[in-house]
């Protein structure tokens, strides 16, 4: 009888125990998720001023230029590989989660190469940016191309 409601208990506590670890996944998932959607936003958020200045809605100024272009060149090249865990694509977690495609994980993916276009062509940019409008103009269109890109191959469209 003892022995059966310690074995009892301690498959319990195996249980409590895996969903413990269960529960810390789906955090660890969750913050990955979070971090690569807020790493996106600052992309856009730099890209967004540089784009009103090419499209002369927003004044041409060779500072603030460099500025948000050196932000994109330093966010590129930021370590970016523990945001994108097993288990984080949008048939996992769902379309309101996630835009991330399962093919980010297939075998034969070329996100990486991807990210590296977009170090690229930032890096590209920064030396540009504060050259002139002109400059910057010649630059932001293969930084647009990089975004692009990996969106095409790798996010959910919105429609
Ligand atoms: C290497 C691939 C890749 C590159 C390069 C890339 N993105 Fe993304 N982007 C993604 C993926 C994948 C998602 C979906 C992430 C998710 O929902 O978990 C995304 C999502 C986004 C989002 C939505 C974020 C949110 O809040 O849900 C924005 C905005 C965005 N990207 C902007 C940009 C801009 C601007 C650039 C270029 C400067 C860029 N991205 C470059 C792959 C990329």
């Amino acid at each position: 009888m003892k022995k059966t409601f310690a074995g009892l208990s301690a498959l319990v506590l195996a249980g409590a125990v895996a969903s413990t670890t269960f529960a810390q996944d789906d955090r660890a998932i969750k913050a990955a998720v979070d971090a690569r959607q807020a790493h996106m936003k600052l992309y856009a958020f730099n890209i967004g001023l540089l784009g009103g200045m090419a499209k002369g809605d927003i004044d041409y100024d060779a500072k603030t230029a460099s500025a948000a272009a050196g932000n994109l060149a330093a966010l590129a090249k930021v370590d970016q590989s523990r945001y994108w865990p097993e288990g984080s694509s949008t048939l996992e977690l769902g379309s309101d989660e996630t835009e991330a495609l399962p093919d980010i994980w297939d075998e034969g993916s070329d996100i990486g190469a991807k990210a590296m276009d977009l170090v690229e062509a930032t890096t590209a940019m920064e030396a540009a940016a504060g050259d002139g409008l002109d400059a910057l103009r010649g630059a932001i269109g293969p930084v647009g191309s990089s975004c692009g890109d990996c969106h095409k191959a790798y996010r959910q469209s919105d429609e």
